[in-house]
């Protein structure tokens, strides 16, 4: 589900036009939907209704100011990785209480940093994290609230750079070893065993590996409630979404998104909140790509067509580093253009690439297009999550705008880089 939709033959965002953004803000461009955004959250919401529980939004998917601040306003909690982002929860008005700190590599300053603040949990991934962190708390006389992330090894099928919950991954720590390192946890005075969390991967379009990885936690989440008293249980994010269309019709190709079922929050919740009520604890997840992935689009003008022997390569203004994915995940993502030609016109099998000198920059590869031109400006869907805080200076190459559509209301929530901010810093 998101607002961007054809309307005579134009793509809106929401009530605006985005080629009217483009005019407006440049290109390349990210458009964010807030009525997606806040859709989403409270479909998640309503699905989970019954449960005592709380929605961390995992902010590496989509980390700016003014998304941060919708989803605060709606009482969202989050889940982060990093001290920056600790401090862009903090500066969006995001509530330290329901932040919950992930990642197997906190450093001492950032501990530091999430005890001062009053962070809700810091999930734990290793035993050498956990008596650090022991330490460190001793140190500033506080208790630090913990949840081990449990590594269930369930295979969540999905695509190998995101899958997390199998013994190959680094993350968590193993299903077996998880009792006895409660009991050591127990004994380290500045701790306090609040919860155990799970994430077993991303982009996973089914429910059955969360119900499997659920169904194998259960028993050992209800002996730790009765041993060590926890009170909640962090099933994690995951939570795939539409990239593809479903069918190739007489529409334009990405009509066919309306038609794939997705894996919806109604589904989630119909199986797994069943699973987790008897448990009689605080449910937390922490979906991020659910939540911005459909709500943002990158805009970008065709500069040149330029046609080899075999091929047709369109080459935008944006890049590999304005959207690493197409490069890094071979994902995929439609591409609309604003503005719709007449029906029946024939489609151009189309290499869509960017200006950086790398054969891995492309968006698509023999993706049939209708036939572009020098100045024809282009949507790339479902761009709202990993696309933006993914993005580098690669070739020096200042990062795009980012523009919130409300209604018919639109602003910039990050201006587009200078080449000057990009030099800040650099001596010669
Ligand atoms: N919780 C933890 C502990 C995670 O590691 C992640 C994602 C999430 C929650 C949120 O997962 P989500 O609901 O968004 O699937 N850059 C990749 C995705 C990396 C996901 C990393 N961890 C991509 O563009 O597909």
């Amino acid at each position: 589900m998101h607002h961007f939709h054809l309307k005579s033959n134009e793509l809106y965002a929401e009530g605006v036009p985005v080629s009217r953004l483009a005019s407006t803000y440049g290109t390349p461009l990210y458009v964010y939907s807030a009525r997606t955004i806040t859709d989403h959250f409270d479909r998640l919401t309503q699905a989970l209704a019954t449960l005592n529980h709380l929605i961390c939004f995992a902010l590496k998917a989509n980390s700016n100011l003014a998304v941060l601040k919708l989803l605060a306003k709606r009482g969202s909690g989050f889940d982060l990785v990093s001290g920056g982002e600790l401090t862009r929860v903090r500066k969006a008005g995001g509530d330290v209480a329901k932040c919950s700190f992930a990642g197997v590599g906190k450093t001492r300053a950032e501990i530091e940093q999430a005890l001062a603040a009053g962070i809700y949990v810091f999930n734990v991934e290793s035993v050498a994290e956990l008596e650090f962190i022991d330490r460190v708390a001793g140190e500033r006389k506080k208790r630090a609230p913990i949840a081990v992330r449990v590594n269930p090894n369930v295979d969540a099928k999905t695509h190998a750079k995101i899958t997390t919950g199998t013994y190959e991954n680094k993350f968590g720590i193993a299903f077996e070893e998880v009792g006895a390192l409660y009991a050591r946890a127990a004994r380290l005075k500045n701790l306090r065993l609040l919860g155990v969390q799970m994430h077993i991967g991303s982009q996973i379009t089914e429910v059955k590996p969360f119900v499997q990885a659920v169904k194998k936690m259960l028993p050992l989440v209800t002996e730790l409630k009765a041993r060590h008293k926890i009170e909640f249980f962090d099933i994690g994010g995951g939570l795939g979404i539409v990239y593809q269309p479903a069918l190739a019709s007489g529409r334009p190709e990405w009509w066919g998104q309306q038609k794939v079922r997705p894996l919806t929050p109604t589904d989630y919740g119909e199986q797994i909140v069943p699973l987790l009520k008897p448990l009689g604890l605080r449910i937390l997840v922490e979906p991020g790509r659910f939540m911005v992935g459909n709500a943002g689009v990158l805009v970008t003008e065709v500069l040149y067509v330029k046609k080899t022997g075999r091929k047709t390569f369109v080459i935008v203004d944006a890049a590999m580093n304005d959207l690493i994915r197409p490069a890094f995940y071979d994902s995929y993502h439609e591409i609309v253009p604003l503005k719709q030609k007449r029906a029946g016109g024939k489609l151009v099998s189309t290499d869509l690439v960017g200006p950086i000198c790398e054969s891995g920059d492309y968006f698509a590869k023999d993706r049939p297009l209708p036939a572009l031109r020098s100045g024809d400006r282009l949507a790339l869907l479902s761009a709202g999550a990993y696309g933006f805080v993914m993005a580098s200076n690669y070739n020096t190459r200042p990062r795009p705008a980012e523009v919130l559509v409300e209604g018919a209301k639109h602003r910039v929530v990050r201006k587009r880089e200078t080449v000057a901010d990009l030099l800040r810093g650099e001596t010669v």
